[in-house]
């Protein structure tokens, strides 16, 4: 094993801390977590319903298909008695760590001689406001995905919240994986889903929030600039 092969490493895992700790420190320093409708910080990885927070706003979400596109469509269903199909968030920071933990069994010697901790012990299963995550419905190999495709009324394109992306690997070519979750009421744990990711900073992307499109009949997630929808997330329980 030559030298450059060790210096090599040890720069691949500098920067790697580096920008594991970034993400980390902005994380910890202003970032709350995320609450659940009882007012329990939401997991990664567990299954949550996410319904309107208003009454007579609708209710879950589930996959469906819209006419005139061959791609499934995330929609609400709306009656409020239906909290569709559960959903599970995963942070981008975990898939950060996720890379520093699968690093060689070398390489993790450098790991603890530099005082990065493991992956379970910084928190990083709790999902907080405002920071990068995938949505999925529970049990799917896939992720949310903004798609334009276009819309049912008008030749214009619209951003659809639709599914097929590949888990994790923040970067451009998952940037259109990323939502952000925000609480847009002081007093009540509710939030808006935005899309403005912040994994790969030469992408233009255009920020929106997620909102309703109404569609002969159908309620179907969209992002735009101009919309928002608020949301309050239900701890699903695992029968
Ligand atoms: C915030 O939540 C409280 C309690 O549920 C509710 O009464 C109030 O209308 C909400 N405010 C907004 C702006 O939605």
């Amino acid at each position: 094993m030559g030298t450059t092969f060790l210096i090599s490493s040890l720069l691949i895992l500098l920067s790697l801390i580096v920008q594991s700790k970034a993400i980390t420190s902005s994380h910890e320093s202003h970032h709350q977590a995320v609450l659940d409708t009882d007012g329990n910080k939401i997991q990664a990885g567990q299954p949550y319903y996410i319904v309107s927070a208003i009454r007579g706003g609708g209710g879950g979400v589930s996959l469906d298909r819209r006419e005139r596109s061959r791609s499934s469509v995330v929609r609400q269903h709306g009656s409020e008695m239906n909290f569709g199909t559960p959903i599970s968030f995963s942070p981008a920071l975990a898939s950060m760590e996720g890379r520093i933990a699968s690093l060689p069994k070398e390489r993790a010697i450098g790991r603890m001689l530099l005082g990065v901790g493991t992956p379970s012990s910084s928190g990083a299963r709790t999902i907080l406001e405002s920071t990068d995550v995938n949505i999925r419905f529970s049990e799917m190999p896939v992720v949310w995905q903004v798609q334009e495709s276009q819309g049912s009324s008008s030749p214009r394109t619209r951003r659809y919240v639709t599914i097929g992306g590949q888990p994790g690997h923040p970067g451009s070519s998952t940037v259109r994986n990323w939502f952000k979750i925000e609480r847009i009421n002081n007093s009540s744990p509710e939030y808006r889903i935005a899309y403005c990711p912040s994994v790969c900073e030469s992408c233009e992307v255009v920020c929106g929030n997620v909102g309703i499109s109404s569609e002969s009949g159908k309620r179907w997630l969209s992002v735009s600039k101009h919309r928002e929808f608020p949301f309050v997330f239900v701890k699903a329980r695992r029968n």
